[in-house]
């Protein structure tokens, strides 16, 4: 028997999008908003879910009090009041889309997740615009 917790966080970054390769014009056509040359930012909401057997000595998946602190200490410092192009060195060369942000969250977290959890990482960038990684 399985079952899933998740903890939710915030952090607010700002980011912007383009790539190096092509023109402007190219850039603004795909990313629009988010190729603005000034930045912009998000209020990033994540949602961090583990899924693994119940440990019948705690009744516990996993103690959300840990986890609470790993994506404190782990995430929201790398990241919160960042701005991810010039604050996050793996952004230098990867662009910070929603979608490779989450696989970075999810990098790191699964270092401290054990083995035996799944692991699945979700994250807002607007209310509505959200991704999911879990590790494939
Ligand atoms: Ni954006």
């Amino acid at each position: 028997m399985e079952v899933t917790v998740s903890r939710k966080a915030h952090f607010n970054a700002a980011h912007r999008l383009f790539n190096e390769k092509w023109s402007d014009k190219k850039n603004s056509d795909v990313f629009g908003k988010c190729n603005y040359p000034n930045y912009h930012g998000h209020n990033y909401e994540l949602i961090v879910s583990v899924t693994g057997k119940i440990n019948p000595d705690t009744g516990y998946v996993i103690d959300m009090g840990e986890l609470k602190k790993i994506i404190k200490n782990e995430i929201e410092e790398r990241l919160d009041h960042k701005n991810l192009n010039l604050d996050v060195p793996y952004f230098s060369n990867v662009i910070p889309s929603a979608e490779n942000i989450c696989i970075y969250i999810y990098d790191i977290l699964r270092n401290y997740i054990q083995k035996e959890f799944h692991l699945s990482v979700k994250l807002y960038e607007t209310p509505r615009n959200f991704v999911e990684y879990s590790g494939n």
